[in-house]
């Protein structure tokens, strides 16, 4: 596992923003994973920068996203449909036929089993955006987490629902289901870049990086991945440096 500690959330977008946009320009076929919540956003950003800058060709790039909250049409502004088109898809040249996100409404149930087959019928995710939650989850595999799971529906713990609680008017609003890609659908990824800011994640970069592989830390299977990089500001990281006497080199 890579680790890359940076100074603030602005710097974590830059860093994994140039990342995102090296692959689409070296492949622009590729196949992307993409995550919701607020840990992209500045990652988001700086790929619509880039795209206004650069005219980097996002047309033939085919996306896949991890989670849905099941019940919010996708026109609710509160569903990860909303916020990949209000935060990246609207502003960038992608076809929207060539972006996918769990379907949380419906026929979800149908929906979720085909989800990792149609995956694998685009090629597989060539880099897999993950953040995590403060319990560790990754998508919304919330602890005890199976590790063999593919695309289903997940039901959230309280504290997920009171951390999400924020961008709902109220507590009570908050979805208490979830369609998210599984633990073995996110390993089945070629590449996976990890990213996370703020004091609330620290104990889950500690865990991530040197805890040892447990279902109550589902973000440790990502252990089992060899291609990982996992990209935090210094109060994400600070628990893990502290208790690994790491100091960063601070003259860059
Ligand atoms: C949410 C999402 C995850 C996200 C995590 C952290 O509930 N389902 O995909 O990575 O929790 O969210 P945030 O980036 O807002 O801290």
């Amino acid at each position: 596992m890579k680790l890359i500690v940076v100074e603030n959330k602005n710097e974590i977008g830059k860093v994994v923003g140039k990342m995102f946009v090296n692959a689409v320009q070296a492949n622009p076929k590729i196949v992307l994973g993409f995550a919701t919540g607020s840990s992209p956003e500045t990652t988001y950003q700086y790929l619509i920068d880039d795209y206004q800058r650069n005219n980097t060709d996002w047309s033939n790039v085919v996306s896949f996203n991890l989670d849905e909250y099941i019940g919010l049409e996708p026109t609710h502004p509160q569903s990860y449909h909303y916020f990949m088109n209000d935060k990246l898809f609207n502003h960038i040249n992608i076809k929207k036929e060539n972006t996918h996100v769990p379907q949380g409404t419906g026929d979800y149930v149908v929906f979720v089993k085909q989800y990792d087959e149609m995956i694998k019928k685009a090629g597989g995710i060539d880099i897999q955006l993950l953040g995590v939650g403060t319990n560790g989850h990754v998508g919304f595999n919330e602890p005890p987490a199976d590790f063999n799971s593919l695309t289903g529906v997940v039901d959230l713990v309280e504290s997920t629902i009171k951390a999400n609680a924020r961008f709902f008017d109220s507590i009570d609003q908050v979805p208490k289901q979830a369609v998210s890609m599984g633990i073995k659908s996110i390993l089945n990824a070629k590449k996976i870049i990890l990213i996370a800011d703020g004091h609330a994640k620290t104990q889950a970069i500690k865990q991530l990086i040197e805890g040892e592989i447990s279902n109550e830390w589902p973000c440790t299977s990502l252990q089992m991945h060899n291609d990982v990089t996992v990209v935090v500001d210094k109060e994400a990281a600070a628990e893990l440096l502290r208790t690994s006497g790491i100091t960063l080199n601070e003259n860059k």
